[in-house]
């Protein structure tokens, strides 16, 4: 039996819980460091570094669970480790090299056991790798200097409605740009989220749902989460193709599993906000997220409304969740290549 910290694991909320252990990587004369575990959770740098003076910086989420075996495992690390690898790129830092990553996440999370909530909490270890310019610049560049680091700590469900639905309401604003940075992971895009969210909140609602930021005619995805929708007949899975979105690993993982394992059809493409209300099921999905149903987009004074709206959620939408939860925990058979085994 492994030790296991005295924390009330079905009400952990989603907030920041520092754990012993994380794992720390400098950039420094064009090399990464070795890297390794410390105990400081204190980060010191320059006073004109990167990231506080342009913000270069990205990020990941991924979780690791408890499965019904006693297993700890992470759900498609591989692929957290490329979009990072991706969104440095594009940002014009160093990339953190995969097989590294999956090595730091190995030592940081072997480091952490005893944080890993226990199976049938409902509660996780999210775990956020995120790497930065520590680097000091005054000119607009990238940094000579970055910082990778990787913490982890226990968290309930992002959306405390769990499978109860939630209610979103359309945005005025927008999160990120035609040809800009909504395809990858930066702090940057939930800067611009902030103000967006705050009227969204004092209005009473969750998340804010975003359009096109071009035309405003098409269906983008949420704050923190991609989206998806299912239509009258219960036989479809629909769920926006934008290069201004999150490529969510949830999402391409659901697009597997209703293809696949639910029979469903699948259609991802651009999803037209009009189109909304003829279908059944709308609901967010995401790492922080699982699946969230949303029972209600509210649209400058109407709303559209899904199956039995806040009441409860659909039946497709709770397939889903049953079937993408049952591959992490353990419960229902993985697709080949998807469950990476930790402890
Ligand atoms: N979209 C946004 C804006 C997000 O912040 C997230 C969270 O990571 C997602 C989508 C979902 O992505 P994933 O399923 O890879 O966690
Ligand atoms: C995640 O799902 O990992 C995210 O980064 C989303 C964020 C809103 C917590």
């Amino acid at each position: 039996m492994r030790e296991l910290k005295n924390l009330d694991w079905e009400h952990l909320g989603f907030i920041y819980r520092p754990c012993e252990k994380r794992y720390v990587a400098e950039y420094k004369n064009g090399a990464w460091s070795e890297g390794g575990l410390s105990d400081d959770p204190e980060v010191r740098i320059n006073e004109c570094a990167g990231i506080l003076q342009y913000c270069q910086e990205c990020f990941e989420g991924l979780k690791a669970y408890e499965t019904s075996k006693g297993e700890i495992v992470c759900f498609r690390p591989d692929l957290n480790a490329e979009r990072m690898y991706n969104s440095a790129e594009y940002l014009c830092m160093p990339p953190f090299p995969k097989e590294r990553f999956l090595a730091a996440l190995e030592e940081t999370v072997k480091a952490n056991l005893a944080y890993v909530p226990p199976y049938g909490s409902g509660a996780s270890l999210y775990i956020r790798p995120y790497m930065f310019a520590s680097g000091p610049v005054i000119g607009v560049k990238p940094s000579d200097e970055y910082t990778f680091r990787m913490i982890v700590m226990p968290v309930g469900p992002y959306y405390t409605g769990g499978a109860k639905p939630i209610a979103i309401m359309v945005s005025d604003f927008d999160r990120a740009a035609p040809h800009g940075t909504g395809h990858v992971k930066a702090g940057l895009n939930y800067a611009m989220s902030m103000h967006a969210h705050e009227v969204a909140a004092k209005a009473g609602y969750t998340e804010n749902l975003y359009l096109d930021p071009a035309r405003r005619k098409y269906v983008e995805e949420t704050g923190g989460a991609n989206v998806f929708f299912i239509s009258q007949d219960k036989k479809t899975f629909v769920t926006p193709k934008s290069d201004s979105i999150l490529p969510s690993i949830t999402k391409r993982s659901l697009v597997y599993v209703a293809e696949h394992m639910l029979g469903l059809k699948v259609e991802e493409r651009p999803v037209e906000f009009a189109e909304l209300p003829e279908f059944s099921e709308c609901g967010m999905c995401g790492t922080a997220a699982v699946i969230s149903p949303v029972g209600r987009i509210h649209d400058h004074g109407r709303d559209i409304v899904f199956g039995k709206s806040m009441e409860e959620a659909g039946p497709v939408t709770m397939k889903l969740y049953e079937t993408l939860t049952g591959i992490q925990l353990g419960t229902v058979e993985a697709p080949e290549g998807w469950i990476y085994r930790i402890a």
